[in-house]
């Protein structure tokens, strides 16, 4: 593995600004100029503001210090108002942010995980019983089984006919959250029509008093305060479940596109274990560790510090590549290969394997989503592996300057007409 030069300054690229370059080469951007810089970190301007970009598990460690950073002011306004939104739990720090992220953490418990995966599995099955004899587009048809698997998991009642006007909503706010123009402001309104959705949701449930599952938990939560959430916050917080629990389709199909790519490797694996439940959580690990969903996620100084010999300031804008981490040299034996065998004894590469963040799961920011995450992308693999089905000639290509991408024809599959057997 490369050498890492972490005893000489921290190097500045040339140029004023690295805004163009960034959405030119996307998630390629930090890691390609670590390398080339030998650093895994230098400073440059973004959007004309002063930022140190960093990556790799040493630089994981550093930013996710304990009280270290906050997320306010450390993300583009256009993506927050997609993706977290006003009194979120991103938006919050120390006491009040631990406070409210334990809404999220008491929602994973195991039971819960298991009924994730066993509402996904029911949605799925119905879902795939029209695929039969048919070539669908995976892209299209998991958004739809996520959307009913979110709903259903956060025991939010819902019609059929509601069933598109969510998904729409839920999927423009995650697809949308890197574009301009028309797309963006598309994705603002549905943004604003689900929240008015979801406040209604939450004043139902309290009028009448019988919710259930994650909506029961938000209205029974308090804050720090004492106080329960009002309905616009309660209604952010149901958003920040259920977009989450959508945007795992995405997982879902990366990993149909890498059991395609990478066929008679995983088959192999596979079989050397039959019925190994690990192994079907090794390949998820992998899609999760080579697959591109967040690039970077930026945070602002909030208790001054030192690292590599630099003074950084309260205020300071930093971000931490979150793809290039997964595909770094330093931490990854053969970075770029796809390797499920090495999560079954190799763990996180110390801390490399940070696709939905760092640190620690109680008190800081790192995705408390992540448990569940893993637990429906498995239950993703199990029923992708017992469906029957071909991959059409199509561009498998995944664009590296988009955010977040899908395959460039959305993950086509022909699926026989008899029924599908189940894995084990
Ligand atoms: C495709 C799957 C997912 C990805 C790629 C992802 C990624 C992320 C990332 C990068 C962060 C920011 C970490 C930071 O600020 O340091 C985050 C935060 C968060 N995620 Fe996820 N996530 C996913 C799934 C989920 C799921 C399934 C849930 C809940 C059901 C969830 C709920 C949240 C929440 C509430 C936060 C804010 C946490 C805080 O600020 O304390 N995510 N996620």
């Amino acid at each position: 593995m490369p050498d890492r030069k972490t005893d000489r300054p921290i190097p500045h690229l040339p140029g004023f600004d690295s805004t163009a370059t960034f959405l030119r080469e996307g998630y390629d951007f930090v890691g390609s100029r670590c390398r080339r810089l030998g650093s895994d970190a230098f400073h440059t301007r973004l959007m004309l503001r002063p930022v140190t970009c960093v990556r790799g598990p040493e630089a994981a460690r550093m930013f996710y210090a304990p009280g270290r950073m906050t997320r306010r002011g450390a993300m583009p306004a256009s993506v927050v108002a997609l993706l977290q939104d006003r009194g979120s739990v991103q938006t919050l720090d120390g006491k009040a942010h631990r406070t409210r992220r334990a809404l999220f953490l008491d929602l994973m418990s195991p039971e819960r995980l298991e009924q994730g995966r066993r509402i996904f599995a029911d949605e799925w099955q119905a879902a795939a019983a029209g695929w039969r004899g048919r070539t669908v587009m995976l892209r299209d048809e998991v958004q739809k089984v996520m959307t009913r698997t979110a709903l259903r998991w956060c025991g939010v009642p819902f019609t059929e006919d509601e069933v598109a006007a969510r998904t729409d909503e839920l999927t423009a706010m995650i697809g949308a959250a890197g574009s301009l123009g028309p797309v963006y402001l598309r994705a603002r309104a549905l943004r604003a029509r689900s929240e008015r959705w979801a406040r209604a949701a939450v004043h139902r449930a309290r009028d009448e008093g019988r919710a259930e599952g994650a909506l029961a938990r938000i209205v029974a939560h308090r804050d720090v305060d004492g106080s329960t959430l009002n309905d616009a916050v309660a209604g952010v917080e149901l958003l920040n479940l259920l977009r989450p629990i959508v945007a795992v389709g995405r997982y879902i199909v990366f990993a149909a596109h890498a059991l395609h790519r990478h066929r008679d490797a995983t088959t192999a694996f596979l079989n050397d274990a039959p019925g190994d439940a690990a192994r079907i959580e090794a390949i998820a690990q992998e899609v999760r560790r080579l697959y591109p969903f967040f690039p970077v996620i930026g945070g602002r100084v909030l208790t001054p510090f030192t690292w590599r010999g630099r003074d950084f300031a309260a205020g300071e804008w930093l971000i931490l590549d979150l793809y290039g981490t997964g595909r770094d040299g330093a931490a990854w034996d053969r970075a770029e290969n796809f390797y499920p065998a090495r999560h079954l004894t190799g763990g996180d590469a110390g801390g490399a394997l940070i696709a939905q963040g760092g640190g620690d799961m109680e008190s800081g920011h790192r995705c408390p989503g992540e448990w569940l995450t893993v637990a429906l992308m498995c239950a993703g693999i199990e029923a992708l592996l017992a469906l029957d089905h071909d991959v059409p000639e199509q561009d498998l290509d995944i664009p590296r300057n988009r955010f977040p991408p899908w395959p460039r024809d959305g993950m086509r599959i022909r699926v026989a007409s008899g029924p599908s057997v189940l894995w084990s």
